[in-house]
């Protein structure tokens, strides 16, 4: 029989000395883990797992949809985040064990969302990972064109974009629009070398072979790497995190002498629905913040170091990426900037023309984004040994292997997980699933801190977050936000209310992430308004659910949550060491 309530938790006390036995098992079987990392290597850290795919490749698509006001996503953004920082920092001073967020939803919500959020991370590491290496594909095979070898493009796209262009373009050429046409117009670009790539692909039982070859082998090379134990060094960090800031001033420095200001009118071309097309490309920038947690038992001083960590590297990235951002759309048209490599491209693109820039910026980034792979392709694994220690996952996760000394099984389930979809996946798509599996752990972090100040006051916290009584600011903040989103979206909210052409039912749900937030954004009000809730934490779960429902590829999200809960409730909570306690 199931023991304990369907909300059953692990008090504070339990989850640290359990992570204590943990960490001396681990010590035992491989090496004592060494407190040894500065608030210095904790920011080193945080910049290392942030600036990658996102500022590398994501971003091309957002200011493509966007034009320059995508700055202002970024300027949002950050600050969502930025509220995150303070609840996952006060979350680290007070839990200082591996585990982030999974963890800390351990100690507030109870195990059940510990596993929800265990299993929506595997989104962030490694659903997020396949975004990593195929964007790390496309600056690779730039980099290769770069030297005159010319990386068959069927073997480096994914299938779906293939098929679906060729589609797209063959139905133009059956209505009569000619090839030359096409051709033409700059926004068919993307669609056209994807379409060419589908036609000179070879064909496998009547099946075209198109995959993404170089995504699927760094991968491998880099499971390999972890697999046999070679950790990512304190000086390796410094020396990626070095080589990505310094890359990323010198197209901010050089770039500026190119910024055309007519480049930025209209400031945003597609309007506000364009900005915020690019959520998920702009937040995917922004994650690696957090997995600085998961090293907090080789921190000198993680109560007080975690925390600093994480919000210096937030705010240095936060002002490179704006930089970034104005510059990469100052240089040329927004329409120009659907590419997988566009720090590179902008470079080569006409009236700037600097090929000597878009190599340094190729081999910087191949580096640089392969370190990302690394930081994630570590932690993915982590996590897992975490869940599997607590009895949620099989045995297996947590095995160490007998020379290497590293998760072995875990290691390799997470090359399989990362690298096969990469062969075949659409990046857009695996983008969306990321940002909203570490939006969704960001929502449940900061209402856990809500929780815990309530539950547990007294638990000791190094860092606290400033109280500010939210009581009357929240219902004041969600009117304002009601009424900035229906001004933002001018003409959705009056076809609302237009009878007979989207009835508001039909209008609502064709929204349903948007129509949810706001039910949200009442309750939280009323809480605040009941409780006295903090408002920082109350911010984080107004701007991150605001960001969350913007991104519309929510179907797969929630596939992939209803398979957690099955097997939550067919083996996880069975097997679950806390029925042990009960
Ligand atoms: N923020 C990380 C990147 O952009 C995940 O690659």
């Amino acid at each position: 029989m199931l023991k304990g309530t369907l909300f059953r938790k692990k008090s504070l006390d339990k989850l640290i000395s359990d992570a204590q036995a943990g960490t001396l098992a681990d010590a035992e079987q491989k090496h004592t883990l060494n407190r040894t990392l500065s608030v210095f290597d904790l920011t080193a850290l945080g910049i290392a797992a942030i600036v990658g795919a996102g500022i590398f490749s994501t971003i091309g698509n957002a200011a493509y949809s966007g034009g320059a006001g995508v700055v202002l996503l970024f300027i949002f953004t950050a600050i969502a985040c930025g509220f995150s920082v303070v609840c996952y920092a006060e979350f680290a001073s007070m839990i200082p064990v591996s585990g982030s967020a999974y963890t800390y939803a351990y100690a507030s919500f109870g195990e059940l969302f510990a596993w929800i959020i265990g299993w929506g991370l595997i989104m962030e590491y490694a659903v997020g990972n396949i975004v990593v290496a195929i964007s790390w594909s496309d600056y690779f095979t730039g980099l290769l064109a770069g030297y005159g070898i010319n990386f068959p493009d069927y073997l480096a796209m994914d299938y779906f974009t293939a098929s679906s262009s060729a589609a797209k373009i063959k139905a133009m050429l059956l209505s009569g629009t000619t090839l030359e046409a096409i051709e033409a117009d700059t926004n068919n670009a993307q669609m056209l070398t994807a379409f060419k790539a589908y036609e000179a692909a070879p064909s496998i039982l009547g099946v075209k072979l198109v995959c993404d070859l170089p995504a699927f082998l760094i991968t491998v090379i880099i499971t390999t790497v972890v697999y046999i134990g070679i950790q990512e060094s304190r000086t390796t960090t410094n020396i990626m995190v070095i080589l990505k800031i310094g890359v990323v001033l010198l197209v901010i420095a050089v770039g500026a002498f190119y910024v055309q200001p007519e480049n930025w009118s209209p400031f945003m071309p597609n309007g506000f629905g364009g900005v915020m097309a690019g959520v998920s490309s702009v937040f995917f920038a922004y994650i690696g913040f957090d997995a600085i947690s998961t090293t907090a038992e080789e921190c000198k001083n993680p109560q007080r170091d975690l925390p600093r960590g994480m919000i210096y590297s937030l705010l240095i990235c936060t002002l490179l990426y704006v930089l970034i951002a104005l510059v990469l759309t100052g240089m040329t048209s927004y329409t120009k900037l659907q590419v997988g490599d566009p720090l590179a491209f902008v470079f080569g693109a006409e009236g700037v023309n600097v090929p000597w820039i878009s190599g340094v910026i190729a081999v910087s980034a191949v580096i640089a984004i392969a370190s990302v792979l690394l930081v994630f392709q570590l932690g993915q694994p982590r996590i897992w040994m975490a869940m599997s220690r607590d009895g949620l996952l099989p045995k297996a996760f947590s095995t160490i292997h007998p020379k290497f000394k590293t998760p072995s099984f875990s290691t390799v389930i997470t090359g399989i997980v990362v690298g096969v979809p990469a062969l075949v996946v659409d990046m857009n798509v695996v983008t969306d699933l990321t940002s909203i599996g570490t939006l969704f752990a960001f929502l449940l972090v900061s209402g856990g801190v809500l929780v815990l100040e309530k539950t547990n006051p007294t638990a000791e916290r190094k860092f606290k977050i400033p109280y500010i009584n939210a009581k009357w600011i929240a219902p004041i903040m969600v009117a304002i936000i009601w009424l900035g989103v229906a001004v933002l979206n001018q003409d959705d909210v009056l076809k609302f209310f237009t009878i007979g052409e989207t009835p508001l039912f039909e209008a609502l749900s064709s929204r349903m992430p948007l129509t949810i937030y706001f039910i949200g954004t009442l309750v939280l009000a009323y809480l605040s308004f009941k409780h006295n809730l903090s408002l920082i934490p109350i911010c984080a779960l107004l701007s991150c659910g605001y960001l969350i429902s913007e991104i519309s590829n929510w179907t797969w999200f929630l596939i992939w949550l209803a398979i957690g809960l099955v097997i939550y409730f067919s083996y996880g909570r069975k097997k679950s060491k806390l029925n042990l306690l009960q």
